[in-house]
């Protein structure tokens, strides 16, 4: 089996990043508050077939103040934040039940941009929750009837059954409720835009919130 392991290192040695023309990113013309630039941004990305740009990693902290991140899919931003959503009782929730406070990382591979943001986490309503489930496919809804989610599966066939209980429901009901699952707003202190360049002169700009307002700075690369 060994022999036949791919050889990572020399699979790294023939890719390469920021060696497609890339956009310019001037930060002097760039707006007082970050959520229009990021909207722009998002805008580009999907123009320019990003595949997935809204499926950002997001990153949280547990107990013992060790790290944790994955990627989940983003519902929206507006001025209360940047919002996802999951089951409160799986392990990020857990983990923001107990460190309210997160960073979501987005990578927009196609114009060499990373978005990253940072700063407190609230859950919404959960009327809000619920609408927001009911908005979406019937494979969202059977997905978080399913539950259980970071538990863990005792075999697939035990998951199989469970998913195929759920899509059934989901397609029969599909206003039922799924009481863990919750919206969670993200509301920065910080989001920084990364432009990369071809001769790594990256442009960073951060926005940071303080005194009522946003303040700009540019970041060494
Ligand atoms: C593209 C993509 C989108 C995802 N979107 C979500 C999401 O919106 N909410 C969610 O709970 N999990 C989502 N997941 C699954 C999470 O990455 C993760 O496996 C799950 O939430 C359990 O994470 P946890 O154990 O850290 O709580 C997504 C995964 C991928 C690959």
């Amino acid at each position: 089996m060994e022999a036949d392991a791919p050889d990572l290192d020399a699979l790294l040695r023939t890719l390469r990043v920021w060696d497609t023309d890339l956009p310019d990113f001037d930060p002097d013309r760039t707006p007082q508050d970050p959520l229009p630039l990021f909207t722009q941004w998002f805008a580009e990305a999907v123009a320019a077939g990003q595949r997935e740009p809204h499926a950002p990693a997001l990153a949280t902290t547990d107990a013992d103040g060790h790290a944790d991140v994955r990627v989940v899919m983003l519902h929206g931003a507006d001025e209360r934040g940047w919002h996802f959503a999951s089951h409160a009782g799986s392990a990020k929730g857990r983990q923001l039940a107990g460190t309210p406070y997160a960073a979501l990382g987005f990578y927009w591979s196609v114009q060499g941009r990373q978005v990253r943001v940072r700063g407190t986490v609230t859950t919404g309503a959960a009327e809000a929750a619920q609408a927001d489930l009911h908005a979406r496919s019937t494979g969202a809804l059977a997905s978080a009837l399913v539950g259980h989610q970071s538990e863990v599966l005792a075999s697939q066939d035990e998951l199989a059954r469970a998913s195929a209980a759920a899509w059934e429901r989901a397609q029969r009901e599909p206003e039922t409720v799924v009481a863990s699952w919750t919206v969670y707003a993200l509301r920065p202190d910080e989001v920084e835009f990364f432009q990369g360049d071809a001769r790594r002169r990256h442009v960073r700009l951060r926005y940071r919130r303080g005194d009522g307002h946003w303040h700009k700075e540019l970041l060494w690369p």
